[in-house]
């Protein structure tokens, strides 16, 4: 997959996930494999004041291969200013969310509520594509309550979108069901810009699975939650590494940023997400769930990962 000068080897991508793609995990599924490391999702009215978190959420790693910002907002002047904002140089691509499906998000006719807006939509990604010399793509479900991706693609292509993703699923279903790989098939044929297929792929048949439907890329999200290895195993690599020190370089990456009692909190659930190919374990799950201390907690993540 070609998208501008950006070359593409293994068209694999990390989803974007906010309060989980931090820099750490980011860095550790790049090494594993991800070429395309999403941000978590950045507010573009945010952006307007870089708050500490949003500028936290904007660190990178030089391991990450292609950087992806995504943001989201529903106001074009707004959108623009965020996107030309210096913190976000280091990125290679500008992704817009019109998928979330996020009430707090939808409220704001921002996220998947754009998907009933197709004309503020449309102006949107114009003005992005306009105001930035880099690729912008966009990211979005099948539609509110029924399928419209292939109204919606053809309208991010003509607004000059260099690709999309297309998470399978509608905003009413939210996680429950399958992704329709029908969908993204149909979209791959109809798009003269690349699909990137995205739902439900943890493992390699479901890659495999996702590969035929003609997408161009693949994007994991939950499926690398606690298991960053899955995109090197998706590549037909078992991983045999030590899950232990994986977990210890996500952790110390974002020590060099995050203070240890936010950290503390924030780990749990990826301590908890790194301990689920573990057997048995309940009670230490519980002690790693509700610890002050994130040494201990490595401590019996080892334990349990043994
Ligand atoms: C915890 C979590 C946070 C997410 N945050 C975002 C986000 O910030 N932006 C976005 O476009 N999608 C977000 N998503 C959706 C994922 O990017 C992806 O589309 C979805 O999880 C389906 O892919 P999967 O089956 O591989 O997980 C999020 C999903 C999860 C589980």
């Amino acid at each position: 997959m070609k998208i501008g000068d950006i070359v593409f080897d293994n068209n694999l991508f990390l989803a974007p996930m906010a309060g989980v793609s931090d820099v750490g995990f980011r860095t550790v599924c790049a090494e594993f494999g991800a070429e395309g490391c999403y941000s978590e999702m950045l507010s573009a009215r945010a952006m307007l004041y870089n708050p500490s978190k949003t500028v936290m959420m904007t660190i990178t790693s030089n391991k990450e291969k292609v950087k992806i910002a995504q943001i989201f907002g529903h106001e074009p002047d707004v959108m623009v200013k965020a996107i030309q904002n210096p913190l976000l140089d280091k990125y290679d691509i500008i992704d817009i969310n019109m998928g979330c499906p996020a009430p707090k998000i939808v409220k704001n006719g921002e996220g998947s509520a754009l998907m009933d807006n197709i004309l503020l939509a449309k102006k949107i990604i114009e003005s992005c594509v306009k105001a930035t010399k880099r690729p912008v793509s966009v990211k979005f479900r099948l539609g509110k309550d029924c399928d419209k991706s292939l109204e919606f693609g053809r309208m991010c292509q003509e607004a000059g979108a260099k690709y999309v993703t297309l998470h399978a699923r509608t905003v009413v279903q939210g996680y429950s069901g399958q992704a329709n790989y029908d969908s993204i098939a149909s979209l791959a044929t109809t798009l003269k810009i690349p699909v990137v297929g995205n739902g439900d792929v943890c493992d390699r048949q479901s890659y495999q699975r996702m590969l035929s439907t003609g997408a161009s890329g693949v994007m994991i999200g939950r499926g690398a939650q606690g298991k960053p290895w899955v995109f090197q195993e998706i590549l037909g690599e078992p991983f045999t590494g030590d899950k232990i020190e994986v977990v210890k370089k996500h952790l110390s990456i974002l020590r060099k940023y995050y203070d240890e009692k936010w950290l503390t909190l924030y780990m749990r659930k990826h301590l908890l997400w790194y301990s689920m190919g573990s057997r048995g374990g309940a009670q230490e799950r519980t002690k790693i769930a509700t610890s002050q201390n994130l040494d201990e907690s490595l401590q019996i993540l080892k334990e349990l990962l043994k």
